[in-house]
Formats: C-alpha cells, sequence, structure tokens
C-alpha cells in the first residue's frame, strides 16, 4: 500500500470528525468510497474472472449486500460455517459454498430439508476426506436429493517432497490427481453427495505480505517462497483438477482459488473458474504489506480518549482487539489517525484501556478521538453491533453487524 501523507491523513481526519461529531465513541465505520476504490483494485487483478466473496471477512449482511451490488463480477459468496450459509439462504441468497469442512449434524439436518426444495442450488459443502461424506450421509439421513459438494485441494508446497517443510495452510490432503480421483470417485458413487466444484486456497501466497516494512530479508525469502509455490502449482493443479472432472458425474460448476493477497497470481495459475476475497475490501493493516496491491484502508474503529496518565501518554478506552492467528505484533490494532501515534510496548491494546504514546499523545486531551484499524477484516465486526457508512460527507446507513444480529457463527 502506498502510504497517505501526513498532509493526506489530517485532511481525512477533519473529514471523519466532521461526519461523527454528533456520534460518540467507541464506534465503527466503513468508508463506502474506499471501499468502491478497493473494489475496482479487486476486479481489476481478478479480471475476466467472477470473486465470489468471503464472508468471513465482511461478516455484516448489509455489507455484503452492498460489496455484492458494486460489481457484475462480484458473484456467489464463499461462506464460513454451515449456519451462517443456512442462514443467507434464508435472506435469499444464492452460489454459497461453505470453504471449510462442517460436522454440525443440526445444520446438515436443515440442509437436507433446503436440498429438497433447492436440489441444484443449495449450499455446497467442502470435503476433503470419506469421513465428511459419511457424515453428510448419516446427518442428511441420505435424502432423495444429494447434498452439493466440492473437494479441498492441498495447495501447499514441500520442498524436498516434505522432508525440509510444508509450506501453506494446514486443511486438505489431497494433493495428487491419484488422491483427488479417489474422492471424486467416492462422491459420484454415494446416494448422498454430488461433486459441484473444487478449491485450492493457497493462503501461503494470498494471505502472506511480500513486502514486510523493515524486514528486507524476509520479504525476500517470502517472495521466493511464493514464486516457487507458484511453479509448483502451476505444474501440479492441472493434473488434479483434471482428475477430478474425470471421476465426476457432470462438469464442475467451478474451481475456486485465491484470497486477496493473490488475485493475479491465481489467475494466471490458469486453473480457476472464479476467485474469492473478502479482506481487500476493507483493506484491514495486514493487507498494507502486499507489492501486488495497493488498497485503501476503509473499515475504522474510532475510541475516546479517556486519560493522560502523564504528558507523553493519552489512554483510549477500549482497543484491545487482538486478531486472530499466530500471534505477533501484526496481530495488533493500530492507531492510524491522528498521525504520531503508537501503541505502548508494554500494555499493547488492552481489554478496557489502549494507552497511545508519540508526538501525537502529548496533544490530546480528554474527549479527543482516536482513528484505529484492526490487523483483520470481519473479526472486527465482532467487536461492534453496528457500523456507520460513510459516503462522501456523510453517514449513509447504520448497518447491524452479525453480532448486532445476535449471529455468533464463530
Ligand atoms: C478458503 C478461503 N478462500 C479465500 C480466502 C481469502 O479471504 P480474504 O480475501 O478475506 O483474505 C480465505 C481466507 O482465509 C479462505 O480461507
Amino acid at each position: 500500500m502506498a502510504p497517505r501523507s501526513q498532509a493526506e491523513l489530517e485532511r481525512l481526519q477533519e473529514r471523519y470528525d466532521a461526519i461523527f461529531q454528533g456520534i460518540s465513541p467507541p464506534f465503527a465505520f466503513v468508508d463506502l468510497d474506499a471501499m468502491r476504490t478497493n473494489a475496482k483494485v479487486l476486479s481489476g487483478q481478478a479480471s475476466p474472472l467472477r470473486i465470489r466473496i468471503a464472508s468471513k471477512s465482511v461478516r455484516s449482511t448489509a455489507v455484503l449486500e452492498r460489496i455484492l451490488g458494486l460489481d457484475a463480477r462480484f458473484r456467489g459468496i464463499l461462506s464460513f460455517t454451515l449456519p451462517e450459509a443456512l442462514h443467507l439462504a434464508r435472506q435469499g441468497h444464492e452460489d454459497i459454498f461453505v470453504g471449510y469442512p462442517t460436522a454440525d449434524r443440526k445444520a446438515l439436518a436443515e440442509l437436507a430439508a433446503l436440498a429438497a426444495e433447492r436440489p441444484d442450488t443449495h449450499p455446497a459443502l467442502i470435503v476433503d476426506e470419506p469421513a465428511h461424506l459419511d457424515l453428510i450421509e448419516s446427518a442428511t439421513g441420505r435424502g432423495s436429493v444429494p447434498i452439493r459438494v466440492a473437494i479441498d485441494i492441498d495447495p501447499s508446497w514441500w520442498p524436498a517432497r516434505g522432508r525440509v517443510a510444508r509450506i501453506g495452510p494446514k486443511r486438505s490432503p489431497i494433493r495428487t490427481p491419484e488422491h483427488a480421483r479417489r474422492i471424486a470417485a467416492e462422491i459420484a458413487e454415494r446416494p448422498g453427495t454430488r461433486l459441484v466444484g473444487a478449491m485450492a486456497y493457497e493462503g501461503h501466497i494470498a494471505g502472506v505480505g511480500d513486502d514486510v516494512p523493515g524486514k528486507p530479508l524476509r520479504s525476500a525469502a517470502i517472495r521466493t517462497m511464493q514464486s516457487r509455490s507458484l511453479d509448483e502449482l502451476r505444474a501440479r493443479l492441472p493434473g488434479v483438477i483434471a482428475a477430478i472432472q474425470d471421476a465426476s458425474d457432470g462438469e464442475l460448476e467451478w474451481v475456486n482459488a485465491g484470497g486477496t493477497g493473490s488475485l493475479a497470481r491465481s489467475k494466471e495459475l490458469g486453473v480457476a473458474t472464479e476467485l474469492t476475497a473478502g479482506s481487500g475490501f476493507y483493506a484491514p493493516t495486514l493487507f498494507d504489506t502486499y507489492r501486488s496491491l495497493d488498497l485503501t484502508p476503509a473499515a475504522f474503529f474510532c475510541l475516546p480518549i479517556v486519560r493522560r496518565p502523564h504528558a507523553g501518554v493519552a489512554t483510549a478506552l477500549g482497543g484491545g482487539y487482538i486478531a486472530s492467528g499466530a500471534p505477533g505484533a501484526d496481530r495488533l490494532p493500530q492507531p492510524y489517525m491522528p498521525v504520531g501515534l503508537t501503541l505502548d510496548s508494554d500494555e499493547g491494546a488492552g481489554e478496557v484501556q489502549t494507552p497511545l504514546v508519540g508526538a501525537a499523545a502529548k496533544k490530546l486531551r480528554v474527549g479527543d478521538r482516536v482513528y484505529m484499524r484492526h490487523a483483520k477484516a470481519g473479526e472486527l465486526c465482532e467487536r461492534f453491533d453496528s457500523l456507520y457508512l460513510v459516503e462522501g460527507e456523510s453517514v449513509v446507513d447504520q448497518v447491524a453487524t452479525y453480532r448486532g444480529d445476535g449471529l455468533a457463527f464463530l
């Protein structure tokens, strides 16, 4: 991401201060102008492929619907749990697939009922081993309508055949055409399942920034790892997909790959018929470190300053919204405006209070506001019941997050 200049950030802060003057922090908001800019970047990188929206990275039905309305190539939802997929389907959404396996028997029984109504359009489930198929068949009662499933393929990179390292998401065990053919054939043979798609999510490319500030050696190592992995995928994936096609009853509806950080690179592998993105719409801090991405921060939370323990410290209320993943400084939220604030290295972002230090802290007074960014996208929505939506110089809507709707899917 090209960093914004101090003057630009000062103007942005003035704009947000004016827009939110009547609203008391803490609150969270999405800048729709910035989100639209990001949508153009993502769509351009994916073109001509369509983008399926990763709902875990949005976690607000209203925002999800706005995103889907931004571009004709934004179609379909990659859902993160089956109850979420059922919820979205009940709201009238179609073309949903659950990107992570489920063991939720109650939700599977509900899916079976939905499948009876929508045999060709009910949410699809991801699978990668016969135990998933057993569970689906036993919980759905091998209904007369087979459940739509997709095969998850392991895109991880195994230098020296995995003896040295196995780099990539620890998800599916399916790596080879033979393995893929076996599971595809088993899906085709079983009365309770029908194969409709395949997915290979290269998280070690899509989710790992290759331009880490102050870390040139680490960045170079990441670039090498990613380019070797892409070479390996270019050689391996076509055979895996062909084996799945061969063993399936009919044509696959889609082959899905990629994420915000890899759209152009995933497309160039040549096997995907569609890509996925979610985080790029909000552009949280973890997506600041990609050479190929120039996104505009679009999701923020605003905290009030509530005390000043001494001249160099201004303490904000709340703020301890740490992102999931391997713990590290990159999982912490970051102060964005005013410019010149950092977290305190002893306290980080606190459960109830977050002390802020740096030159700007000296000027902050009780009642002032600070604008923060989360490290990840959708997780911000687990902290707030609603999001204000900003356009131009005003708040144009206030919409519920999943949390605000009383929906804690994960
Ligand atoms: C299966 C799958 N596809 C795609 C993505 C990319 O999502 P995002 O664009 O929000 O990084 C993820 C993120 O973890 C994922 O798990």
